[in-house]
């Protein structure tokens, strides 16, 4: 499972590359896992002298990107969201990173992608879990509209066990972001956005919320949003 295993020599799960020809059941978790080695290098250092948190955030996207791909079978998968990313601890120069991601949770275009990045010690080859992270992908056809992914076929309690802790997740953001669009008609490039609440933001035009607020002000918005959601049960 180390290293990228080309899409076109994925014959195992009859789902064709790309989506030409979809089979009739779905993927099991381990069939879009991913998993690979880094080493941290001086160039990657913060002032601390220990990895930057950056560096960490784009080989987990890379490593979810895998995921996504192999579980969709699509070419075109994005991003839409990344969330509860922990760094449980710093990884220091020289050492081995472990970055392992699965599919947990399927809807109908998007796929939740859990990332776990451990640090190996190289003698002994013993992990201690350094940072952990969930991503949202959504799978893209050719002209760029979310598209439907194969289901994930659950096989084992630790499958069915990420799929419900997942699951409530999923809930949570699909509130949250129905909020934020209700309140600020937050809408994709080239979709309708939803009316916004506010007369002061009564612009026809989508309004993306970070372009009305500094960054501080988003993350105040989205901590209030999700005491609420907490208040709310
Ligand atoms: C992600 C994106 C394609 C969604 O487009 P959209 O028009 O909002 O799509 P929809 O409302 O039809 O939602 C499609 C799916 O994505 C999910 N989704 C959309 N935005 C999401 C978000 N921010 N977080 C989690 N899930 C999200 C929806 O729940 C839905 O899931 P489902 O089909 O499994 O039920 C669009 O927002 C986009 O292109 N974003 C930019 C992506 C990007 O540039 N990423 C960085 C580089 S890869």
């Amino acid at each position: 499972m180390d290293g990228i295993k080309e899409l076109k020599k994925d014959k195992s799960t009859g789902f064709a590359p790309f989506g030409r020809k979809r089979g009739p059941t779905g993927r099991s978790p381990r069939e879009g896992a991913f998993l690979t080695r880094k080493i941290v290098a001086p160039d990657m250092l913060n002032p601390n002298g220990t990895l930057f948190g950056g560096v960490i955030m784009s080989w987990i996207d890379e490593v979810a990107f895998m995921s996504a791909r192999r579980h969709s079978g699509r070419p075109f998968v994005v991003t839409a969201s990344i969330d509860n990313i922990t760094f449980w601890m710093p990884l220091k120069p020289g050492e081995h990173v472990i970055l392992t991601s699965q599919v947990n949770y399927v809807g109908r275009t998007s796929m939740e992608i859990g990332v776990k990045v451990e640090r190996e010690n190289p003698y002994d080859g013993s992990r201690t879990q350094a940072t952990s992270a969930y991503l949202t992908f959504v799978a893209l056809d050719k002209r760029g509209r979310p598209t439907s992914v194969p289901p994930l076929i659950l096989e084992t309690p630790e499958d069915e066990r990420r799929h419900e802790e997942a699951r409530i997740r999923v809930k949570v953001r699909e509130r949250i972001r129905s909020r934020l669009k209700r309140k600020y008609g937050l809408a994709a490039e080239g979709k309708e956005a939803a009316k916004p609440q506010s007369p002061s933001r009564s612009s026809s035009a989508p309004t993306a919320l970070w372009s009305v607020l500094s960054p501080d002000a988003v993350m105040g918005k989205v901590k209030d949003t999700l005491k609420r959601l907490q208040g709310s049960g």
